[in-house]
């Protein structure tokens, strides 16, 4: 069974990406965290952005490899455990804009759809273009969303929680610029699959949405939780 969560972030698609593969004993591949090692990969070769084949000659050869439990994911960048590394501002920033290059798509869309297709039970992938390019088939669609306020107090309380000082403000206005990258980039931007399920989780908890994703799971395949 392959299920695509896809959304802004921030909007709840890893906790919830996790906890139904968890629950339903499937893979879970947080593609984001692929363009992450990506852009870190670039970084440290020291090479710019705008050296677009440069970048998608890293992409191509850099081994990306995502191991362990969804709960304790860890992403491995040739062999380096990267898993802190990729989840800074300015990794998240770097990384929306690798995603913008159409060569670098390609070759994480092919790695995403071999993991998908290689796992045993099935996967949960989540990102921006699941539903849509990478799985347009995929068994069942979500398209998690909620207001930017919403989730940059959501992402502020988690940098918090963590130790990272940010403002609110200053999440809010990140937010705000990378929607406006991933929904306005010409390949593959940010957008509802005509056929996803679309959940806005402003004014939800977690349990709630986790409720509602595993009824919605249950009404299509009554035996697969
Ligand atoms: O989900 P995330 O914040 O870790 O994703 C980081 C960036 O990667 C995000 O700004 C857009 C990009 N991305 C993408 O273009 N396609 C995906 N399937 C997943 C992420």
């Amino acid at each position: 069974m392959i299920i695509a969560i896809d959304g802004p972030s921030g909007a709840g698609k890893s906790t919830l990406g996790k906890m139904l593969a968890k629950k339903l004993n499937l893979l879970y591949l947080d593609t984001g965290a692929m363009y992450r090692a990506v852009a870190l990969a670039v970084s440290r070769a020291g090479i710019g952005f705008d050296q677009t084949a440069k970048v998608a000659e890293i992409a191509e050869n850099a081994r990306i490899d995502l191991v362990g439990e969804p709960d304790a994911l860890k992403i491995i960048l040739d062999g380096d455990d990267v898993s802190v590394d990729i989840r800074t501002l300015e990794a998240a920033q770097a990384a929306s804009i690798v995603s913008t290059i159409s060569e670098v798509r390609k070759i994480m869309v092919e790695h995403q759809r071999q993991i998908g297709m290689s796992a045993a039970k099935g996967c949960v992938l989540e990102g921006r273009d699941i539903g849509s390019i990478v799985f347009p088939n995929a068994d069942i669609k979500f398209f998690l969303t909620a207001k930017p306020e919403a989730r940059a107090r959501r992402r502020h309380t988690e940098d918090q929680s963590k130790g990272r000082l940010s403002s609110y403000e200053q999440t809010l206005s990140e937010i705000n610029e990378r929607d406006q990258r991933d929904v306005s980039r010409e390949d593959s931007p940010l957008t509802i699959a005509s056929d996803a399920i679309v959940i806005d989780t402003s004014e939800l908890d977690l349990t709630e949405v986790f409720e509602q994703m595993l009824a919605k799971i249950d009404e299509k395949f009554p035996t697969a939780g």
